[in-house]
Parts: C-alpha cells; sequence; structure tokens
C-alpha cells in the first residue's frame, strides 16, 4: 500500500483566531517525531482563520484547508472567497460538496465540480465530500447516488497526479450521530468509488488517489475504519477541535 494516509480536522463552524493560533501551535508540539512521509495532515479552520493557522503551522508539514469556495476568479459574488484568496491565506486544501453544504447551502453536484475545477486552476487541492442519507441507505440507493456524486464531481477535471485530487466518502447518517459507518461499509463503498475513479480516469489514477472516509471518526475506532484497504485516512469533524484527540487519530491511523 503506497498510498500516505491523509487526516483533516474540519473545524466547520468553531473556533476563534485566538483559539487557531493555540491550537496550531499545540499541535506542533503533539506531533514532534512524525513527518510527513508517514502521513499528510491539515486543518481546516473558518476562513477568518486560516491565515492564522497557516501562517501558525508555517514550517511544518502540517497544511491548511479551506472548508468551501467559490469557482469564480474574481467579481461582484458579495460574501464569496475564490481559490486564489486561499492560495494566498496559505491553504493546500480546499473542501468542496460537504454534506452540510448540499443540505443547508444549495450545494449541487454540478456546483461542486466547478469549485474542484477551479482549485484545481490555482493549484490547489480539492477534497471532493460525498455520500448518502440515511434514506438513501435505506431506499438501497447508496450506490447509485455514491456513482452519481462521484461522476458528476469529478467531471472533466484536469488532474494527473493522484496526489492532487482526494475524496472523502462521509455517510450524512454518520456525521455529528456517533453512529460511525462499520469498517465493512465503508470499504464496501469506497472499494466502488475507487473502481469507479479508474473508469473516469485511469487505472494508476484509481490507486494512488486517497479515498477519506468521515462521519464520527474518534481515537477508538480509526484504528479498525484505517485497517480497510480502501480507507486512505479521515475527515474529521468534532473530534478533530481538540489537540489530544486529533493526535490521538493521528497516530492510530499511522500503523497500517
Ligand atoms: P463528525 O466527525 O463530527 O461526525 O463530522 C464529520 C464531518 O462532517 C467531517 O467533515
Amino acid at each position: 500500500m503506497s498510498r500516505t494516509p491523509l487526516i483533516v480536522g474540519n473545524w466547520k463552524m468553531y473556533k476563534t483566531i485566538p483559539e487557531t493560533a493555540a491550537f496550531c501551535q499545540e499541535v506542533k508540539g503533539e506531533m514532534v517525531g512524525l513527518d510527513g512521509k508517514q502521513v499528510g495532515l491539515a486543518v481546516a479552520p473558518p476562513f477568518t482563520a486560516l491565515n492564522t493557522a497557516a501562517l501558525a503551522l508555517r514550517g511544518s508539514f502540517i497544511s491548511v484547508a479551506a472548508q468551501d469556495v467559490f469557482w469564480a476568479e474574481s467579481g461582484a459574488y458579495t460574501g464569496e472567497v475564490s481559490p486564489k484568496m486561499l492560495a494566498d491565506a496559505g491553504c493546500r486544501f480546499g473542501i468542496v460538496g460537504h454534506s452540510e453544504r448540499r443540505q443547508y447551502f444549495h450545494e449541487t453536484d454540478d456546483s461542486v465540480n466547478k469549485k474542484a475545477a477551479a482549485l484545481i486552476k490555482e493549484g490547489l487541492i480539492p477534497i471532493i465530500c460525498l455520500g448518502e442519507t440515511l434514506a438513501e441507505r435505506q431506499s438501497s440507493s447508496t450506490f447509485a447516488v455514491v456513482e452519481r456524486q462521484t461522476r458528476e464531481g469529478l467531471k472533466g477535471l484536469a488532474v494527473k497526479d493522484p496526489e492532487r485530487l482526494v475524496i472523502a466518502y462521509e455517510p450524512v447518517w454518520a456525521i455529528g450521530t456517533g453512529q460511525t459507518a462499520t469498517p465493512n461499509q465503508a470499504q464496501e463503498v469506497q472499494a466502488f468509488i475507487r473502481k469507479f475513479v479508474g473508469e473516469i480516469f485511469s487505472f494508476p489514477m484509481a490507486q494512488g488517489i486517497r479515498i477519506l472516509y468521515g462521519g464520527s471518526v474518534k481515537p477508538e475506532n480509526v484504528g479498525e475504519l484505517m485497517a480497510m484497504n480502501d480507507v486512505d485516512g479521515s475527515l474529521v469533524g468534532g473530534a478533530s477541535l481538540d489537540v489530544k484527540s486529533f493526535a490521538k487519530i493521528v497516530r492510530g491511523s499511522i500503523s497500517r
């Protein structure tokens, strides 16, 4: 297995600038002895604290991710932030298509695709989120939904290096509920996504791309999830807000 695990802490709408600075200082201390060859690591603070995080983490192997982006380069789009602005703030990654954005802010497969393309154009790495709702799982449409989100989300993306694109499978019913997908449930869907990525791009692309799992990841369950062949890391919400638990998740992800 040559894929380096990637752990991303999605802070959602939590943490002020001083809280971000303190977290980043502490997390650097917790990661002493590790390097980017063993594990990729990123935190995704709110827009207001992106640059604070980037400055605090400068010189470390820990990157910064934005939680969203708009696809235009600039213009009269009140309230929006462009890929260039994210790069300027010090981001390496941009999360797109998170289910909370799909659910509350009318994100569609098409807007997710445009955002991912715009990030790539700016040299940033999209983390494309997808996953089924509880109703979709219960009606046996998980694979159809995930296939559609993958096909539409990745459509026409100009990526040749698998390191420049990340997919996060986040079953909506597992987000913030404490009800983690079982390792087998995650593996089954993520193997399907990887196979489908191979059809869209190429076999080497499918083998190299990192597919993260997200949804109630905790220090206690990360090991069994990471033991799965097609789970290459995690997108962590609640448990990433506390430095100690985030650090435990990172350490628990390395030894597979
Ligand atoms: P939780 O880890 O809080 O379930 O959130 C997952 C998530 O949405 C990460 O993007």
